[in-house]
């Protein structure tokens, strides 16, 4: 057991690249599907534990832009899932208190899944407890892409003077605006990458690289990533 230090703050914005999904199911001999499936449970229980703990915002990359490269049989598994999910627990959701929150191009999704994430987005908006970020079909530089035409259209239309634009003002045409930069990464399953996620916000992020597989991933490996978080002194670049 790893015990977190009740004199150190809980990271109040935890962000989580779930990998090794897989990986897992390989192992295992079954398909990916499988380890989608399996992973699913660990989003619950990672949920679970960051309402426990008071945590604030919990941000999980559950399908990059990337993603749709993937065989449209396992793309069709990972938005089954999605459906699933959102359906079976958007009233632990609110028994939670847990708002949803997604980021990234959700009319890219299946009209069937659209409407799911929209109805259960509408459902938990009035929650004011832990706010759950999914990252659906996102990838950052398009987000940044994104930030940068809106702001160019101001800029033209004359309701923007360029000289004004500071990053509080980008940050705000984020997919993310409104919510507070991550102040811990997780990686799961030992890759130590960032795959084209929320590069603006993680500016100041302590990232921590987890060997575990994400459908393994459960509380004590959540708490170990904050004891490590808590370990580690945050200076912004200061002294
Ligand atoms: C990466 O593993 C994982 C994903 C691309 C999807 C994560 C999605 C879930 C856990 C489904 C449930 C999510 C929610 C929010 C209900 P990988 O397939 O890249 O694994 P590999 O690197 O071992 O191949």
């Amino acid at each position: 057991m790893t015990a977190l230090d009740p004199d150190k703050e809980i990271p109040r914005h935890i962000a989580i690249i779930m990998d090794g999904n897989g990986r897992w199911a390989a192992a295992r001999d079954l398909p990916r599907r499988e380890g989608h499936r399996a992973g699913a449970e660990s989003v619950e229980d990672v949920l679970r534990a960051c309402g426990d703990l008071g945590v604030d915002y919990l941000t999980l990359y559950a399908f990059s832009s990337e993603n749709w490269k993937r065989p449209e049989s396992e793309i069709d598994a990972l938005m089954g899932l999605l459906a699933h999910f959102l359906q079976e627990k958007t009233p632990t959701l609110m028994k939670n208190n847990i708002r949803l929150r997604v980021i990234g191009h959700l009319e890219r999704l299946p009209e069937r899944n659209r409407r799911q994430v929209r109805e259960s987005i509408e459902r938990t908006a009035a929650n004011d407890g832990l706010t759950l970020v999914v990252a659906l079909s996102y990838g950052s530089r398009e987000e940044i892409v994104d930030a940068a035409r809106a702001l160019m259209r101001k800029a033209k239309a004359g309701v923007l003077d360029p000289e004004d634009l500071d990053g509080a003002t980008f940050a705000e045409h984020l997919h993310t605006a409104g919510i507070p930069d991550p102040d811990l990464l997780v990686r799961t399953s030992g890759e130590c990458r960032v795959s084209n996620f929320l590069l603006w916000q993680i500016s100041y992020a302590e990232i921590v690289i987890s060997e575990v597989l994400w459908p393994d991933f459960r509380r004590e490996h959540l708490e170990a990533a904050i004891a490590e978080y808590q370990r580690r002194h945050r200076r912004f670049g200061g002294l």
